[in-house]
């Protein structure tokens, strides 16, 4: 009788034990249990899958062999967040990293599992790769880029548009001159010839074409002019290429290091695409500090100025002021860009940082100009972006960026 009892204990624990494996391995999510020193106990297929190691591989080995970072807050490491007393389930975004060395961004949650006592028995771990959300998210942020770039299209061609069209207009004038010149040329080199053979009818003759052609011709004035129209076409050039050296910092693909640049260079940039959406109500006054150059995503920095601008512009209705200071802080360099516009409700400043959250008509905004701001700032460079702002007196937004160049790598 003891013997049957005992046998159908045993089926009884084999059939659990079938039917929790076949839980695990069909779980999408991975799992990890460790035991209470944070030693790996049990995997799942999932988490085998995605890291490409055996089973065997990992069992008994420290939980920091996949998991790279210490988890939970003040924890040195994931053995040591284990013993931590708010062991409660906890989200967190994290990374795993696979057999081959890559490292894949993971969100987690961490539950303790607790003995009969209540006392540690280990920590069940479970993720979910979170590489596709982060490709989703960068293409948002590319395409809140590409948006603006179609937003300022209109008038960043105008503003190439105008310095070609007098260039053009030059090019016409020059083109009379030099005729006129040539002309000249050409009577002279005549009377040179003339007073080579040094027939005198001949030289009479040529002097006499010389007269008429400098009779014609205005010829202190023509020098005078020339010399401006090509000085006044070349500044026009230039500013073509200025605008188009920066439209192509701008739309160049994000880079995947940070190289030094100066924050005064990034606001300079950004001014000369925005310009057009500025001159006509706005009088831009700027005060840049010299500041050491710091470690940064130029073109990533250049956005964030451009949808501060931008916004700056836009609050304002009628005529205002933006004024632009650069300064350097301690260990921080920032940038600050205050208007004169309509601020905001306490309410508005409150959700300004989500995505497409908007007060502006369609067409005007897409919501994801401070969203992509704040991200860019905050999570890629380490740094700050505070706002102050009073309703009916203006808006001060400030970016600060600190010199050891801290904050996330790209996302791959
Ligand atoms: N300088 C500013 N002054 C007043 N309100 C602002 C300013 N900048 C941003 N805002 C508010 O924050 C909202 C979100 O801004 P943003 O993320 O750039 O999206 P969008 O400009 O497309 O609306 C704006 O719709 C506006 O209400
Ligand atoms: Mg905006």
């Amino acid at each position: 009788m003891k013997e049957v009892v005992i046998e159908l204990d045993h089926e009884q624990e084999r059939r659990t034990n079938r039917y929790l494996e076949k839980v695990f391995s069909s779980m999408q999510t991975t799992l990890v249990v460790t035991d209470s020193q944070g030693l790996i106990q049990t995997v799942n297929r999932a988490l085998l899958e995605l890291l490409g190691y055996t089973e065997e591989e990992l069992l008994g080995r420290p939980l920091s062999a996949i998991c790279t970072s210490a988890e939970l807050p003040g924890a040195a490491s994931p053995e040591a967040a284990m013993h931590s007393e708010s062991l409660a389930l906890v989200r967190v975004e994290t990374r795993y990293r696979s057999r081959d060395g890559r490292l894949i961004p993971m969100l987690g949650a961490r539950s303790a599992l607790r003995d009969e006592e209540g006392g540690l028995e280990g920590v069940i771990c479970i993720a979910f790769d979170l590489t596709e959300r982060k490709e989703f998210v960068a293409q948002i942020f590319q395409s809140e880029k590409l948006a603006s770039i179609g937003q300022l299209a209109a008038g960043i061609a105008h503003e190439i548009n105008n310095p070609l069209g007098f260039i053009f207009s030059n090019l016409g004038t020059l083109a009379e001159y030099s005729r006129d010149i040539l002309g000249l040329v050409q009577g002279y080199e005549n009377l040179y010839q003339a007073l080579e053979t040094g027939d005198a009818d001949q030289i009479a003759q040529a002097r006499l074409q010389v007269g008429s052609c400098r009779a014609e011709v205005d010829v202190d004035y023509l020098i005078a002019d020339l010399g401006q129209l090509i000085c006044e076409s070349r500044e026009g050039a230039e500013r073509v290429r200025h605008i188009v050296q920066s439209l192509r910092e701008f739309a160049h693909l994000d880079q995947t290091e940070k190289t030094p640049a100066s924050l005064n260079q990034c606001v300079e940039s950004a001014l000369t695409i925005a310009w057009n959406e500025l001159k006509y109500k706005v009088q831009v006054e700027k005060e840049y500090a010299t500041l050491p150059q710091v470690p940064c995503y130029p073109q990533e920095l250049n956005q964030v100025f451009i949808n501060l601008l931008i916004n700056a512009a836009q609050a304002i209705a009628d005529q205002g002021v933006i004024s632009i200071r650069t300064f350097q802080e301690g260990h921080w360099v920032c940038a600050a860009i205050a208007d004169t516009g309509q601020g905001m409700s306490p309410e508005v400043r409150r959700r300004i940082f989500e995505p497409f959250f908007t007060t502006k008509p369609v067409g005007q905004g897409t919501g994801l100009g401070l969203s992509t701001s704040y991200h860019i700032v905050v999570h890629k460079h380490g740094g700050e972006l505070l706002v102050d702002s009073q309703e009916g007196v203006g808006t001060t937004f400030t970016v600060r960026i600190p010199l050891n160049g801290a904050g996330e790598s790209p996302p791959r």
